[in-house]
């Protein structure tokens, strides 16, 4: 299988760039500037990729690597730190720039194979404060803007190139075409790589990593442990024990639902703890918000870690990390941006071999088109999130036993009607919410004094802003109409246009 190297001198994108080769059908590692010269000889890269950095490279405390490197034969793509270094491990000059660049700017190019197809003005993504002054003997200069002579350069004969601005993201018009060229013009790559191969390499590894150990992963039914589930179960099947903690605030049938898929289509050992009864008796005469979430997390995770003590032996602790979970907690060189707590924290007495994350160098699309190969039911892959206090934050005040079961069935004919009218995909989220007011109704000739249900939908990238999603209020209407004739026990229904800000997409 073709492989390109992506060499981790602690950007903030290495990733992105991985991904964007795995995009061309090209696979990616990533390893970190300390690998020794040796083992990249061995695995006979296709090409190897030096990431940026945050770092000076006259600062000899910042990563550099030995000369030889460029000498291998293999291919070489610098960008930003890594385009100043093989400027100066080939004795060039690098110096601070006297105007930093930050942003779109515009790049003047000249032919060259990794131009090909890229118009001679394009827009580039730059972000640096460093900058070749002086291009080495050998390399040609084939890129500059306004404020930087040497935005990119090529020895062609030794097939290194060199760009300091960023063609793994997308603010760079034409990055995509540039690493394609590096690929397939430069580097010969066919494109052989399909999901397929990364299920088949990643068993393999797991295989490896684990050996005839046993293996607990903590399944929530969300995307990310659901497929990392099928990929464990795949490499090694009764070594694992998935732990299904149902703390009875799902969504309704949901926590079923979960348990058909993992014990039908998986060779597992699957452990359902059902808990619904001993967590609504916590909850009992709680309507603080943050009192409820607390008790829900605490005693969540006392009924998991209880669970695997019980098992004895754990072997290895597996986590359904993603990829953006690694750097938002500074993986590698990376500067710290922001602690993420999806990586769960075992406690001090709970020994275990070591942790597997088979899906840390994925991206959440990736990661669903993982769970569609594996055959994962659509619900799990395509599942949008979902709180971990479940339905607790979407009950305003005290939860019930009775409150639960009205909003899951509330809950339920939204999803349908949303799945009906396709609906599921094209919105970020939606969900009903109990805020535990009555009002007055009217009822064949009775009138009635029930529940009020809200609807909230809304459509975002990123989750910290989102928009009120515009459903059609024929669709709506339909809602409407079914909650209020399906559901014992609700007379109205209203719509939520707040957008966030000033509204949190959740109620507590
Ligand atoms: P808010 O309400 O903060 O929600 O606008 C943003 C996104 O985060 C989800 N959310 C949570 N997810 N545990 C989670 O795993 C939580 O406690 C939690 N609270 C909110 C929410 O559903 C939305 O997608």
């Amino acid at each position: 299988m073709e492989k390109i190297l992506v060499l981790d001198f602690g950007g903030q994108y290495n990733q992105l760039i991985a991904r964007r080769v795995r995009d061309n059908r090209v696979y990616a590692e990533i390893l970190p500037y300390t690998t020794d010269l040796e083992t990249i000889r061995k695995n006979k890269y296709k090409g190897i990729i030096f990431t940026g950095g945050p770092n000076s490279v006259f600062d000899m405390s910042s990563p550099h690597y030995a000369r030889d490197i460029l000498d291998l034969g293999v291919p070489v793509l610098g960008i930003c730190y890594g385009c100043q270094l093989i400027a100066w491990m080939e004795k060039g000059e690098v110096s601070t720039a006297p105007v930093s660049e930050y942003g779109k700017i515009e790049l003047s190019a000249k032919p060259s194979p990794l131009f090909e197809n890229v118009p001679e003005k394009s827009i580039v993504w730059m972000s640096h404060t460093d900058y070749i002054s002086k291009a080495p003997e050998g390399y040609e200069v084939i890129a500059s803007t306004p404020d930087c002579p040497c935005a990119a350069m090529a020895n062609e004969k030794k097939n290194i190139y060199a760009v300091q601005f960023h063609p793994e993201v997308t603010h760079s018009e034409y990055g995509e075409q540039i690493l394609y060229n590096f690929l397939y013009a430069v580097c010969g790559c066919k494109g052989d790589w399909v999901m397929d191969n990364f299920i088949e390499n990643t068993i393999a590894k797991l295989r490896e990593q684990i050996g005839d150990n046993n293996v607990v992963l903590g399944l929530s039914g969300g995307v990310d442990s659901s497929v990392a589930a099928g990929l464990l179960s795949r490499a090694v099947g009764k070594q694992l024990t998935c732990v299904f903690v149902d703390q009875g605030l799902m969504r309704k049938d949901e926590g079923d639902f979960v348990e058909k898929t993992f014990t039908t289509l998986f060779d597992m050992n699957f452990v359902r703890v059902n808990c619904g009864k001993e967590f609504l008796e916590k909850l009992r005469g709680v309507s603080d918000p943050e009192e409820k979430r607390r008790i829900i997390g605490t005693s969540f995770y006392n009924v998991f870690w209880d669970e695997i003590r019980k098992l004895g032996d754990m072997g290895y602790f597996a986590q359904g990390t993603i990829y953006p979970d690694c750097i938002e907690s500074g993986k590698g060189d990376a500067a710290v941006i922001k602690t993420h707590h999806n990586r769960v924290k075992t406690p001090g007495d709970v020994k275990y071999l070591g942790i597997v994350e088979p899906l840390a160098d994925l991206f959440k699309d990736e990661v669903r088109r993982v769970g569609e190969k594996l055959g994962i039911p659509k619900e799990l892959v395509w599942r949008q999130p979902f709180p971990g206090p479940g339905l607790g934050v979407r009950i305003i005040g005290e939860v019930t036993k009775e409150k639960v079961k009205l909003l899951q069935e509330a809950d339920a004919v939204l999803r349908d009607e949303m799945s009906k009218n396709g609906y599921e995909r094209n919105l970020s989220q939606f969900f009903c919410v109990l805020p535990g007011v009555k009002s007055v109704g009217v009822m064949g000739d009775h009138r009635t004094y029930e529940n009020l249900i809200i609807i909230r939908a809304v459509t975002t990238d990123d989750f910290m802003t989102a928009d009120w999603a515009r459903i059609p209020y024929d669709i709506l209407a339909t809602v409407s109409n079914r909650i209020t004739n399906e559901v014992k026990g609700i007379n109205r229904v209203v719509y939520d246009i707040t957008s966030k800000p000033p509204a949190t997409v959740e109620y507590e």
